[in-house]
């Protein structure tokens, strides 16, 4: 039952090792975190994941495929979700308008969203699969407002149902509560736990938040200048010596 597994990934820049023989892996259905001090090499991982760079040694695989033959394209076809360490929103675009350029994409419909937008008249299955979401990520009541009009923590739910409408089986997160309160924080901890309980969505979740990775994940990987310094459960981790001294100085 491993969905996804990276064996010994490694990616160099111009003289910097961000990622140094790095092996993660992922079981169906299962909340990872993948943590660490900043500059460590988790975006970079993801984007290695993502198809976005390529690693310079190692191999990753997902659901059976090994993913250097899937072309970046395809990876959200076959079931890996992702949203950014930036909200990546359109501004001028609704919410539901959001979740259904994502619906289209999800089917291959060959109209460009623009197209979408315009047109304006989505077909009924497409709508309902559309308020399904909306309700399960709790946004029904916002769902004509353009997402500019959202707060910082509204936006970021509004991606992680974007992201949602492809039905990933496995979902990156990246940062998921960077910029928000308490309780935003709260809240986008809540939902994850819900999509993952009534979807069975596993997750690998980027995280600064040290409350929030205890609170969701089973299993956690440390990284430290792009080096696995410890993988394990959080209670476990957060004990090692090296992880407490990798995090010295950091705001955690
Ligand atoms: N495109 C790039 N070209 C050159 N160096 C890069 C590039 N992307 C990342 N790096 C370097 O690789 C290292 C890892 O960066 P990365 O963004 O993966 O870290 P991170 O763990 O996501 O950090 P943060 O918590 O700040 O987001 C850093 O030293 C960074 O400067
Ligand atoms: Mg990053």
């Amino acid at each position: 039952m491993t969905l996804f597994e990276a064996r010994d990934v490694s990616k160099k820049f111009a003289g910097i090792m961000a990622l140094d023989n790095v092996s993660i892996d992922v079981n169906d259905g299962e909340i990872v975190g993948l943590v660490g001090p900043n500059g460590a090499g988790k975006t970079t991982f993801f984007n290695c994941l993502l198809g976005l760079l390529k690693p310079d040694g190692g191999t990753i695989t997902f659901d059976g495929a090994e993913l250097s033959r899937v072309p970046t394209h395809r990876r959200a076809r076959i079931g890996i979700g992702r949203t950014f360490q930036r909200i990546e929103l359109f501004s001028g675009m609704s919410v539901r308008e959001h979740l259904l350029v994502a619906e289209r994409a999800r089917r291959g419909d060959g109209r460009l969203w623009k197209d979408v937008i315009g047109m304006g008249r989505p077909r009924p299955d497409e709508l309902a699969r559309v308020d399904a979401m909306l309700e399960l990520l709790g946004l029904t009541a916002e769902a004509d407002r353009p997402v500019e009009m959202l707060s910082l923590g509204r936006a970021r739910v509004v991606e992680l149902a974007r992201a949602l409408m492809i039905e990933p089986k496995l979902l990156l997160l990246d940062e998921p509560s960077s910029g928000l309160d308490h309780a935003e924080t709260a809240e986008i901890a809540e939902k994850l736990r819900e999509v993952n309980r009534e979807r069975g969505t596993a997750i690998l979740i980027v995280e600064h938040d040290m409350p929030m990775v205890r609170s969701l994940v089973s299993r956690v990987f440390v990284l430290d200048f792009g080096r696995l310094i410890a993988s394990g459960s959080v209670d476990e981790v957060f004990d090692d010596d090296a992880v407490r001294k990798a995090y010295i100085g950091d705001n955690n």
